[in-house]
């Protein structure tokens, strides 16, 4: 379990179905531009949260994928997953997420994601995070402008997105940038900015 504050990240859990369930239902609009989709001629993605919640499992266990459920002051609040990780010579992976619309605009994500990163670089021994975001999503983009992450390049029609293959800006930080943690760098930055 990682914490700060009220911001909690655990394990998903088979349990978290009821409340998985009723937040991406209310929350389609706000997250459909922003999911991703089964390109044209590939598997169906799990659409039930009992199969997704299986699969990230598996995935967990294979040790390619981290997936965290967000809880605020102990209320399902939604999810950071890293994703593609990668070992040998790269110790790279990548993070996604999203946020409940009604505990958006209170700086959960930062604080979500810079938890994942100090879990991955600290624990995990993983030495580059990378975050992709469609240059429309100005929200995400805030995130990682929070963070401090450089851009790193723009990759043309990168992840099926929506229904479409989508243009996708790089985001990235490597573990040497942030010998102290990427929270505490963001808390700095917080208290400076007053
Ligand atoms: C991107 C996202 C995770 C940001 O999470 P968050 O916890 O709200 O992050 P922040 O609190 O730092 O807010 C980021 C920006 O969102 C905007 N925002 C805040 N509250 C909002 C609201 N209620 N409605 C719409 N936009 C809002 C603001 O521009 C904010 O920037 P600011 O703090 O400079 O004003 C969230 O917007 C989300 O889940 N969006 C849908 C899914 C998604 O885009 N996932 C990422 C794919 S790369």
């Amino acid at each position: 379990m990682l914490r700060s504050g009220d911001v909690v990240l655990r394990p998903i859990r088979t349990s978290d179905g009821d409340d998985w369930r009723r937040s991406r239902q209310r929350n389609a609009a706000w997250l459909v531009p922003w999911d991703a989709t089964p390109p044209p001629g590939s598997a169906p993605r799990p659409t039930s949260f009992r199969a997704l919640a299986r699969r990230l499992r598996r995935q967990a266990r294979a040790g390619t994928t981290y997936p965290f459920v967000i809880e605020v002051d102990g209320r399902f609040a939604g999810q950071v997953t890293v994703n593609n990780i990668v070992r040998g010579s790269a110790q790279f992976a990548s993070v996604g997420y999203w946020i409940d619309k009604d505990f958006a605009g209170r700086g959960v994500m930062p604080r979500a994601a810079a938890l994942v990163v100090d879990h991955c670089f600290q624990v995990a021994g993983l030495h580059r995070i990378e975050v992709c975001i469609r240059p429309e999503n100005t929200n995400s983009l805030r995130v990682v402008e929070k963070l401090g992450l450089h851009e790193v390049g723009y990759a043309p029609r990168f992840l099926h997105i929506d229904g479409e293959w989508r243009d996708h800006r790089i985001y990235a930080i490597t573990k040497e940038e942030v010998p102290q943690g990427l929270l505490r760098r963001l808390e700095q930055a917080r208290v400076e900015e007053g």
